[in-house]
């Protein structure tokens, strides 16, 4: 059985991969850590946790060390919004994470995932069905951050012969934690707000258009992509992988629909506007399909009744 453990895990993707990891897997072999007292507080109620700062690599080793760890998670990230607000810090944690879990990746033999995302494209890039191999020249700090991620875990792979995988992930939509300072974040606070004041602010144009899955998806994608025959995998890092493809607009339409006294205004973040107009509006993700086996099962309908339902449940449990 391997042992598995999820740096970041306090995070929108991590606090739901745990239980899914732990499903898969079983409870005594996930390990999850973050850096912060209240995220690891959180984990502690799920999970076998450490506290540390994934860029003490002396610390990161220790963990490793201690549970013989044969899988990283890599999650650690600060994302597109926030790294515009502070480019410097934005470099340091996401490359001084990475590169600290690949060289405890080729240390420990671990296999390692690192997420890359839609912020690794820019304007340059084909917006429509953007191919898996194509122009990566993003212009935000988040972006360059991606694409070096892919290159050196590629580069790690390739020269050392590290296990590394990773999907491209679009905005994800999910109800467990928040997400922070990422572009596509209104898509899962619009739900929020229609459950609790009626009413939503967007912050970006009615029709950017952007990709999108649902955290059920996401979750299977990180472990089916982990769980993949290397021998059928043509590409590692990273996979284009997409569910559904929205604007604001259509979004306000769907809640509506469902809750008629739901309304919405703009008041545009010219910073989000900018990143979200240099993505791709709709990725092709067959390569993904062909190699791994990636088949998403949540459309957007499905997503919007499941996220109503359960921010619904959960602002009534309070
Ligand atoms: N959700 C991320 C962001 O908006 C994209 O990967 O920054």
């Amino acid at each position: 059985m391997k042992n598995i453990l999820v740096v970041g895990a306090g995070g929108q993707i991590g606090i739901e991969l745990i239980p899914h990891l732990q499903k898969l897997y079983g409870e005594d072999h996930v390990i999850a850590a973050d850096i912060k007292d209240e995220m690891c507080e959180k984990l502690k109620s799920m999970a076998i946790t450490e506290q540390f700062d994934a860029l003490d690599v002396k610390a990161y080793s220790q963990v490793v060390k201690k549970y013989q760890i044969d899988s990283i998670y890599n999650l650690v990230a600060l994302l597109s919004a926030t790294g515009e607000k502070n480019p410097q810090l934005a470099w340091q944690v996401n490359i001084g994470a990475l590169l600290n879990s690949l060289e405890l990746a080729k240390e420990y033999s671990c296999a390692l995932f690192t997420p890359s995302s839609i912020g690794a494209f820019g304007l340059d890039t084909p917006h429509q069905n953007t191919p898996q191999d194509t122009i990566m020249r993003p212009g935000t700090i988040y972006g360059v951050c991606k694409v070096t991620g892919e290159l050196l875990s590629d580069y790690y792979y390739a020269r050392f012969g590290v296990d590394t995988r990773s999907v491209r992930f679009p905005g994800i939509i999910s109800n467990g934690a928040l997400p922070g300072g990422g572009t596509t974040d209104y898509a899962v606070e619009i739900f929020y707000e229609a459950i609790k004041n009626k009413h939503f602010t967007c912050p970006l144009p009615a029709d950017s258009y952007l990709d999108m899955l649902y955290m059920p998806d996401a979750l299977n994608a990180c472990t089916q992509l982990m769980e993949a025959d290397p021998a059928k995998l043509k590409h590692r890092n990273s996979f284009n992988v997409t569910a559904m493809s929205f604007c604001p607009a259509d979004l306000y339409a769907d809640i509506k629909k469902r809750m008629p006294e739901f309304t919405m205004d703009y008041q545009i973040n010219p910073i989000m506007k900018e990143i979200a107009a240099s993505w791709p509006d709709s990725m092709d993700d067959s390569c993904a399909r062909q190699e791994w086996g990636w088949n998403p099962v949540w459309d957007r309908q499905m997503m919007v009744d499941d996220m109503l339902r359960a921010i619904s449940a959960k602002m009534s449990a309070l």
